[in-house]
């Protein structure tokens, strides 16, 4: 099949990519002339492990090009997706639709005949409808399909998260239209990955239902970690005691500092946003929302209670700046609020990620960078893991602490237990670890 791809960011470039490792002939569009240019030199914009290999590899193939010329891409496709970000609006925190709508009309001009147009971005409840309308509108001579596709991927693990994918959703209100989709994900169902035909609206509503199932996972579990701190018990066998239970499951019960990123901070905003627009309120997430913007400023006070109550003047040391490990993500991060917070509280900040420091900089004042974990940790008064990539995982902790000025642990991800932590001298304080 041909396919064009509009919007070449992490979900459109690994998305086309996979597609294009399918079998079909995928064009990936950006408006940005450096992500292209970029992409056309064999450089990746985003880090993804996996994704360089397999885009070179479509790309020697033949089936995966890169361009900013929308037109040529969308004439001829049977299907175009549309995989364009959709971030929360400045004001009053609805998914700012400006961008799907702007591809829409730029999709419309450029269709030569049948395609089904796929929302591939996460859009509230009856974006597809206006969508629709806007293609119908423009082009009254054109039979277009319109469907609906979430995209479930996650950063860090997305190539095997698009290949091997728990389910695919299509929302699609007509026969041709998921005949189209069904054809695109052919090598899937191959495979047997579950695939869900469901109308447009319900495929749009899963996917805000799912990001907000998830946040309120981790924060229920954020929450009973304070509890288990006052309380005197420990989280993780908590999180291990009910997550065996087959009807919780032990994934996303990982206590830490909030959830960030670039998806549920916003989704859970927007479903916030449709729920009210409907007169029916999702209080649960509207408090998942609260709770979790409150927790990542806390994890500052944390910070500041580990050093004995004062940061002023000291220097605080942290390990990972990306929302989890495994991307350069630096969207909506948990570091960013406690960094505010720790520089409102006088800290100077040293830190260190892996993969994350790029695209850190323009979004921190007054931060200094270090090369690795043991260079961060230098005259640190204290050292606080953020993220928990795998090189902070196994750190030399005598090696730290003989460099450090204080030795000062707080493990925002329970990556160390706290007995080994002090038994080579630290002051550790972990997250609902008592
Ligand atoms: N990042 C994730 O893990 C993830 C997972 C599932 C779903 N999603 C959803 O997928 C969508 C995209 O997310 P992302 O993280 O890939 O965003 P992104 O910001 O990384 O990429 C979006 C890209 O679209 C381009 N673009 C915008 N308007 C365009 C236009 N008219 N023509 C061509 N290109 C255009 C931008 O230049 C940018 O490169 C969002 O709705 C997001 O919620 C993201």
């Amino acid at each position: 099949m041909r396919i064009a791809m509009i919007g070449s960011g992490y979900v459109g470039l690994v998305s086309g990519a996979c597609l294009a490792d399918f079998g079909h002939e995928v064009v990936c569009i950006d408006k940005d002339p450096e992500k292209i240019a970029a992409l056309n030199e064999g450089r990746m914009p985003i880090y993804e492990p996996g994704l360089d290999a397999l885009v070179a590899e479509n790309v020697r193939q033949k089936r995966l090009a890169f361009s900013t010329d929308l037109k040529p891409a969308v004439a001829g496709a049977q299907a175009v997706f549309i995989a364009v970000g959709t971030p929360s609006r400045r004001g009053d925190g609805f998914a700012d639709l400006s961008y799907v709508y702007a591809a829409a009309r730029e999709i419309a001009e450029a269709l030569t005949g049948y395609a089904v147009v796929v929302t591939k971005s996460t859009v509230p409840v009856g974006t597809g409808d206006e969508v629709e309308r806007i293609l119908r509108e423009a082009r009254p001579d054109l039979d277009i399909g319109v469907a609906s596709n979430p995209e479930f991927l996650r950063e860090g693990a997305a190539i095997g998260d698009f290949k091997r994918p728990d389910r695919i959703v299509i929302g699609a209100e007509d026969a041709r239209a998921a005949a189209v989709m069904q054809e695109v994900y052919r090598p899937l169902y191959l495979n047997q990955a579950p695939i869900l035909f469901t109308g447009r609206r319900t495929a749009e509503l899963t996917k805000y239902a799912a990001n907000a199932f998830l946040a309120t996972k981790i924060t229920f579990i954020n929450e009973i970690a304070d509890l288990c701190e006052q309380v005197g018990a420990n989280v993780q066998e908590v999180a291990r005691g009910i997550g065996l239970d087959n009807r919780i499951g032990g994934k996303f019960l990982h206590a830490g500092p909030g959830y960030g990123g670039s998806c549920f901070p916003k989704d859970t905003l927007a479903l916030v946003k449709t729920a009210q627009d409907y007169g029916t309120p999702v209080r649960i997430v509207e408090t998942v929302v609260a709770v979790n913007d409150q927790r990542k400023r806390a994890m500052a006070r944390k910070v500041i209670a580990a050093c004995g109550g004062s940061v002023r003047g000291k220097r605080v040391a942290l390990l990972g700046l990306t929302f989890k490990p495994n991307t350069d993500d630096m969207r909506d991060a948990p570091s960013l609020s406690i960094i505010a917070g720790l520089q409102d509280a006088g800290a100077r900040i040293v830190a260190y990620d892996p993969e994350g420091m790029e695209q850190a900089r323009p979004l921190l004042q007054g931060v200094d960078y270090a090369e690795d974990a043991y260079a961060c940790a230098e005259g640190a008064d204290a050292l606080v893991i953020v993220t928990e990539w795998n090189a902070f995982r196994a750190l030399d902790l005598a090696r730290l602490k003989a460099t450090m000025a204080a030795p000062v642990l707080v493990d925002l991800r329970n990556v160390y237990a706290s007995a080994d932590a002090e038994q080579h001298g630290f002051a550790y304080a972990g997250i609902g670890v008592a």
